[in-house]
Formats: C-alpha cells, sequence, structure tokens
C-alpha cells in the first residue's frame, strides 16, 4: 500500500490507525510507517502484543462457530477491521454458504480491502459507517439486501468498544442494537481490561491516544454492563482463552495477560 494514487482519498496518514497497527500485529501488509511506528513502541512495552490479538481472532473464530451452531445465518461484523486470514464471511460460509455477512468500518483503508476481497460474493458486502450511525448501517442498501431485521442475527464487536469513550455512550448505543435485533439473536464482543495488568493496558492507553482511535479500557463490571441488555451464554464474560477453547493449547497459563474479555450475549 505504498503507492499513494491507490489510497482511498479520506485515509489519514500523519496519524496511526487501529485498524492498520491490528492489520501489522497479525502479520498483515496493509499498514504504513505511521502505524509500524506506533505498533512498534507498543511491542517495546507489551512484549506479547502479537500473540493477544491472535487469541482475540481465535475468540472471534469460536463466537461465530456459536452462532453458526446456534442456527444463526445473518452476521453483521461491526469493527470488523482489515481482512486477514479467518474472516467471518470465510468462517460462516464454510459451514453455511448461504448465510450473509456485512461488514462494517469506519477506517478507509479497512473498508477498501474488505471490498476487494469481496468482490463477487454475491452473500457479503462491507460498508464505511460509525458504529453509532445505527439507522445509516440497517438503513444501508447492503443491509437491505444481505440483512433480514424479523430473523435472528448475530451482531459482532470485537475488540471495537475499547476505542468508544464513555462519552460517546456505548451502553446507550447496545441497547439500541439490543432494540432492533429479533429475539433469538446474538451479540458478540471482546473489549481490552486493566483488571490485572494495569500496567500493560496504562502504556496501551498513553500510546494509542496520539493515534487516530485513543483507547478506553474497561473493568469486569463496566464491561458487563455494556452486555446489560443480553444473557451472556455460558461461561459468560472471561478471558478470551478461557471462553469456550477449542484444545487446551487455546488457554495461557496464565489467561488474564490475554488482557481481553470476550463474551456472547443472547437476546431472549
Ligand atoms: C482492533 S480492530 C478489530 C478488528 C476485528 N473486529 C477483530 O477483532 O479481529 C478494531 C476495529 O474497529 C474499528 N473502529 C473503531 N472505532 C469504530 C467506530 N466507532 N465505528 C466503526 N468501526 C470502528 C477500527 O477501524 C478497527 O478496524
Amino acid at each position: 500500500m505504498s503507492e499513494p494514487n491507490r489510497l482511498p482519498a479520506d485515509v489519514d496518514l500523519e496519524k496511526a490507525s487501529a485498524a492498520r497497527c491490528y492489520d501489522y500485529y497479525l502479520g498483515g501488509s496493509h499498514n504504513f510507517e505511521v502505524d509500524r511506528e506506533l505498533a512498534h513502541k507498543v511491542e517495546a512495552k507489551v512484549p506479547h502484543m502479537k500473540q493477544l490479538a491472535q487469541d482475540n481472532r481465535a475468540f472471534l473464530r469460536r463466537a461465530v462457530r456459536y452462532c453458526l451452531d446456534r442456527g444463526i445465518r445473518q452476521f453483521l461484523d461491526i469493527g470488523s477491521g482489515i481482512p486477514t486470514v479467518g474472516n467471518v464471511h470465510e468462517i460462516v460460509q464454510e459451514v453455511a454458504p448461504d448465510a450473509r455477512v456485512l461488514y462494517v468500518d469506519n477506517e478507509p483503508v479497512a473498508v477498501a480491502h474488505s471490498r476487494t476481497i469481496l468482490e463477487g460474493n454475491e452473500q457479503a458486502g462491507v460498508i464505511q459507517a460509525d458504529l453509532q450511525d445505527i439507522d445509516g448501517i440497517l438503513g444501508s442498501e447492503e443491509a437491505g439486501r444481505l440483512l433480514d431485521p424479523e430473523e435472528p442475527i448475530a451482531v459482532m464487536m470485537i475488540a471495537l468498544l475499547h476505542f468508544v469513550p464513555d462519552s460517546a455512550q456505548p451502553r446507550e448505543v447496545i441497547r439500541e442494537y439490543h432494540e432492533r435485533m429479533a429475539p433469538g439473536s446474538f451479540l458478540g464482543l471482546s473489549h481490552v481490561t486493566p483488571d490485572d495488568h494495569p500496567e500493560y493496558t496504562r502504556s496501551l492507553v498513553e500510546l494509542y491516544a496520539e493515534s487516530s482511535n485513543p483507547g478506553t479500557v474497561r473493568s469486569h463490571a463496566e464491561v458487563e454492563k455494556l452486555l446489560g441488555d443480553f444473557e451472556l451464554v455460558e461461561p459468560g464474560l472471561v478471558y478470551v482463552p478461557e471462553w469456550r477453547p477449542d484444545t487446551e493449547e487455546d488457554r495461557w497459563q496464565d489467561p488474564a495477560s490475554s488482557l481481553v474479555y470476550g463474551a456472547v450475549g443472547y437476546k431472549v
């Protein structure tokens, strides 16, 4: 992505973005010098950052599979990021080729790259929008094409809400999504927490303050409150390696060092 004429017009090259730093941690190539600079500073303070990103992706995979097992056939992945191995539409369409996925991100590089890889895929689409623009997302042409509001849906907000400050009222935003979701729907969520390793998350918050996505880390009680309208499926809100691990290797010796809580909530 070094040729400026191939970049989306609204991309900010002055500031690192969470989407592009995350792409770097996952070994992707859709990041710029400014992102790598921040990512290197992060790795100096949180040496296991790449592992952390991978554990979050593994949680995403397990949460999507869980929803598929519960019969969900439409997915709204908000804050979907830059496509990498094991995207939601790949996990979903492997199990249910007729299932549909709408990706949403507010970062132009993430959206442009998603658009490229989804070309020709009739069952998936992407739009550039902010989480808070619920009417814009659910009223979009792509949502009209891919999502049926009468049917249960899985809304994924994976590693997203720690980029949403309290002033943006994430609790109310989630409540609004909950209201619009049919009974039998799910919300998958993961979120960075300062609970057990504040020394790491302090550095993360300090370093990301200069990026396009300043962070807000939240305690177990605070994340639980965000999920307040949903019934949490077993095992509740736990560190991501502890959420229905496929194998014992998925579990860390110290799950708390993953720094990320994950949960799947059910709308009764
Ligand atoms: C750390 S990445 C997570 C990507 C993916 N969900 C995953 O967990 O693998 C966070 C993503 O959220 C996006 N994001 C941050 N704030 C957002 C907002 N208010 N609305 C939509 N997307 C947002 C960022 O651009 C970024 O792509």
